[in-house]
């Protein structure tokens, strides 16, 4: 389980985030949504140990993780995937897988590429295809894959869907669903489609300005009258 505990953070002195508390379960997905500029990518940038904390705890299983570099957070098994490009555009697919496992075992790194390429069969006959050549949602799956070999506890998602055609876009939702069940993982999401998102997911946090303003079942805040047309640009019945 991950907790974030009265977490305040920024860039330097700019503070971005405020005193915001979230609890996200295993086997589940957290979804967090909110306007633009509301500190969505700023709050997983903190929890992956990129930017100034300046109050407050992270926890993963009871482990403090806040404090830590980013480096040591993800050995520790925190993936995150990053709004931009968080893959090697320059290297082939395979390249890039290990240099997502260079801390795992050889014997680890086989089994669970093998698992993870049985997710995405699609990469299979791009191993040696340079990423810079592959579409949108290819790369997203490759970056999904380079999580996935770390074996990691929680996963983060920064609009994976972003750019996106709408097929592709529900292959890589469905599969951070598939991910999210009966695996261990945490799965934290923030989406820019967030009906989408709030389907999939089961519990959510609203972020604006920096702030929690709202926590509850993604079909609480779906069903939400105001709040979904007001910040979500839902249409609630
Ligand atoms: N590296 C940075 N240095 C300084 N300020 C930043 C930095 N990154 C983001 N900000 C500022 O932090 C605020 C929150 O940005 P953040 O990226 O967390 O929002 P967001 O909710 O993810 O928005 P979006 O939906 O557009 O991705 C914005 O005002 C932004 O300008
Ligand atoms: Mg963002």
């Amino acid at each position: 389980m991950l907790k974030v505990d009265r977490v305040s953070a920024g860039y330097g002195k700019l503070q971005i985030i405020e005193d915001i508390s979230l609890e996200a379960q295993q086997d589940r997905i957290t979804v967090i949504v909110g306007p633009n500029g509301s500190g969505k990518s700023t709050l997983l940038k903190t929890i992956a140990g990129l930017t100034s904390l300046y109050q407050g705890q992270i926890t993963v299983d009871g482990r403090t993780i806040s404090g830590l570099s980013s480096h040591e957070i993800a050995r520790l098994g925190v993936a995150y995937l990053p709004q931009t490009e968080s893959t090697f555009t320059h290297l082939t697919v395979a390249e890039n897988f290990k240099m997502a496992g260079y801390t795992v075992t050889s014997e680890d790194f086989e089994d669970r590429l093998q698992k993870a390429l049985a997710i995405f069969p699609q990469l299979a006959s791009y191993l040696d295809t340079k990423v810079a050549r592959l579409s949108g949602g290819e790369r997203q799956m490759v970056a999904m894959t380079m999580a996935l070999v770390r074996k990691p506890s929680v996963i983060m998602y920064d609009e994976p869907t972003a750019n996106l055609a709408p097929i592709i876009a529900t292959q890589v939702l469905n599969t951070i669903s598939y991910l999210s069940q009966g695996q261990g993982i945490t799965s934290l999401l923030v989406e820019q489609n967030a009906s989408r998102a709030l389907q999939i997911g089961h519990y959510a946090y609203l972020l604006a300005s920096g702030r929690v303003i709202f926590q509850g079942t993604t079909k609480d805040l779906l069903e939400h009258k105001e709040l979904g047309k007001l910040y979500l640009g839902l249409s609630v019945g």
